[in-house]
């Protein structure tokens, strides 16, 4: 067997081990033509281009004092010359170093907090973030899915745009959103600035709560906002005085995973109001993952509406992207579903 196949095939292990062999294979395949257009051609990255790769996952999984370390002028460099040429987010979301390091002083490292802010229709909207201060360990990596502990992911900078140009449709109703990741920012958002009546964040991987529930902490919301750990696929963690009570259902890029699709499925199906309760799922097509999420939806009772154009100045970024060899539409334009269900569970 070639070296180069030898490679691909560690790489590809790599990275099942590392989602917890949740990605879809499509998806495992994308992840691996990416590394491919990394290193330029089929024989296999250069030593230094490989050295400096292994810096860049260094930084994404390492997310505590050092990374000044990562961003000092040679992992600067690093990252530019060595990093994919990569689609990685619409540009709307700003990151800001957060500076009253007085409220701080009890919140841990001020180094581990940032402001996220948005224009939308010509307002500035921000709350406070945490990043995540521990090292990912090998049983981390090892454990639950780790994809929401890595960025924001542009659907979820999407729906957070989505969901505040029509801030007032959330205004005294139950929200929840299912697979935040590290930031759960659409609903955050809504805690801060759309006075529900209450917002509840989840996501499966507990390191990712952890980190919202810090988050919560430091931000002046509008509403009773919970955080709490909550893996679709286990019945047990729903919450039977929830049952149906949601107006809303966000969640963002969720819907690549194969083997749990039909259980985020069900826990929509669980927790939305019937009638009137929307669930706004917000994802790229990604080869057929959308699709297939789509016929779960429609076997389970749902009504479906797909919209394409769901924003303006994403859509207009959207078709300037278009021109762009590193955007592909496929597995980066994020598509807006609208669930909807007439019975009862
Ligand atoms: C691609 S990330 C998206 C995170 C965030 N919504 C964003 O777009 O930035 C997918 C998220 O789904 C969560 N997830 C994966 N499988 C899950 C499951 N079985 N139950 C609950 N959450 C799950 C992961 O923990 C991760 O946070």
């Amino acid at each position: 067997m070639s070296s180069t196949k030898n490679q691909r095939i560690v790489q590809k292990t790599t990275l099942q081990k590392m989602s917890s062999m949740q990605l879809s294979d499509y998806d495992m395949e994308n992840t691996l033509n990416i590394i491919k257009e990394r290193d330029g051609d089929d024989q296999g990255p250069s030593p230094s281009t490989a050295r400096k790769r292994w810096k860049i996952l260094a930084k994404v999984l390492r997310k505590d004092s050092s990374e000044e370390t990562v961003s000092s002028e040679d992992s600067e460099e690093a990252e530019r010359t060595a990093s994919v040429r990569r689609f990685k987010s619409f540009d709307l979301l700003k990151q800001d170093s957060f500076e009253d390091h007085l409220a701080l002083d009890c919140l841990g490292k001020p180094d581990n907090w940032y402001t996220y802010k948005l224009n939308v229709d010509d307002r500035e909207y921000y709350v406070n973030i945490h990043h995540l201060e521990r090292h990912m360990t090998a049983e981390d990596l090892m454990g639950f899915n780790n994809t929401g502990n890595v960025c924001v992911w542009p659907s979820e900078e999407a729906l957070t745009i989505y969901c505040l140009s029509n801030l007032p449709h959330f205004k005294n109703k139950w929200i929840l959103e299912l697979g935040g990741g590290m930031t759960c920012l659409a609903g955050l958002m809504l805690s801060k600035y759309a006075k529900p009546y209450a917002v509840h964040l989840t996501d499966g991987n507990q390191i990712s709560i952890e980190n919202v529930r810090k988050t919560v902490c430091l931000n002046e919301l509008s509403c009773y906002t919970k955080c709490s750990t909550l893996q679709w696929e286990d019945q047990g963690q729903r919450a039977p005085s929830e049952c149906e009570k949601f107006n809303f259902i966000l969640s963002a890029d969720c819907l690549f995973f194969d083997d749990v699709r039909s259980f985020l499925v069900d826990t929509i199906w669980y927790y939305l109001k019937p009638l009137e309760g929307i669930a706004l799922i917000m994802a790229p097509r990604r080869g057929k993952t959308l699709d297939n999420f789509i016929k779960h939806c429609v076997a389970k009772g749902f009504t479906i509406e797909t919209v394409h154009k769901y924003n303006d100045i994403i859509w207009q970024k959207h078709v300037e992207l278009k021109q762009m060899e590193l955007y592909d539409e496929d597995i980066h334009y994020p598509i807006l579903l609208k669930l909807t269900k007439m019975e009862s569970e």
